[in-house]
């Protein structure tokens, strides 16, 4: 007979991450009714804009490195057995009760959000392979927007407003001389625009906009025809893969 979940022992949840987090963020989630119909491709697409910028989850494409990686920190109890259904609630139990002293925020997501975050991430996590059909479709590919033009010495690079590490574009083009970049930030995840010479990360950093959360941000440069790279500065970002290619004619 399987155990019920209420029954499910803390040290068993301990083995899910190494960590004591756990411990501290599943105190009572086993007395937790889940909506038997969550809406995963909606718990995708709210993972991206309210959780991935701290956590790597493959599947959903996000590269955060500020939390644990939730496909490593639920592979070993998967691969000893556990239940998704665990998983779930495990996942729902941390966001009511993160570690306060940690870093993850109180009620990110709440009520059928955060049943549907918890059952992606509980689908999810650790799964080989790539969602396909309606999941495949719920996220758009990072960077993935048109190129950005500059037009009358003004360059416009927004970051992606759903919150992925990434700007709509990985790609702009712009005149020599001087030129404003303005980079917008409607994600509520904290971004900024820096320009360094040549590709790759060798290159000086010629300057770079405000660090800011919401709203817009500008720097302003005088450019020599050439290649350079525009990327964020929050630590972590870059890495994630937030950074395109200008060239300059
Ligand atoms: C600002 C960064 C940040 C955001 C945003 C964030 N987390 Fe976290 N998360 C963390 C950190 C840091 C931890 C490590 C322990 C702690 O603070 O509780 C963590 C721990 C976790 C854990 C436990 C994993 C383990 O190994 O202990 C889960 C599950 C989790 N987060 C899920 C989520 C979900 C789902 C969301 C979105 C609703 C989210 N997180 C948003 C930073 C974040």
């Amino acid at each position: 007979m399987r155990a019920p979940l209420n029954n499910f022992g803390l040290r068993q949840l301990g083995v899910l991450a190494g960590t004591g987090s756990l411990l501290l963020a599943c105190t009572g989630c086993g007395s937790v009714k889940h909506d038997p119909n969550p809406n995963v491709i909606a718990g995708k697409q709210e993972f991206v804009s309210k959780c991935g910028s701290c956590h790597t989850l493959a599947r959903a494409g996000t590269k955060g490195i500020v939390g644990p990686n939730l496909d490593e920190a639920f592979r070993a109890s998967i691969a000893e057995g556990l239940e998704r259904s665990t998983i779930r609630s495990v996942v729902h139990g941390q966001v009511l009760e993160p570690n306060p002293i940690g870093a993850m925020p109180k009620n990110l997501v709440t009520g059928s959000s955060l049943e549907d975050v918890a059952a992606y991430v509980a689908y999810a996590a650790d799964r080989p392979g790539q969602d396909t059909g309606l999941l495949a479709a719920a996220v758009k590919a990072p960077g993935a927007g048109k190129p950005a033009v500059e037009q009358n010495g003004k360059l416009q690079i927004d970051a992606d407003p759903t919150g992925q590490l990434a700007y709509v574009t990985n790609k702009a083009t712009a005149t020599a001389g001087a030129v404003t970049i303005t980079m917008g930030n409607m994600s509520g995840v904290t971004h900024n625009l820096a320009i360094q010479s040549g590709t790759g990360a060798s290159g000086p950093v010629l300057g770079a906009t405000k660090i800011i959360t919401k709203g817009a941000a500008t720097a302003s440069f005088n450019l020599k025809p050439g290649t350079y790279t525009f990327f964020c500065q929050v630590p972590g970002h870059r890495q994630a893969g937030m950074e395109g290619q200008l060239t300059v004619k």
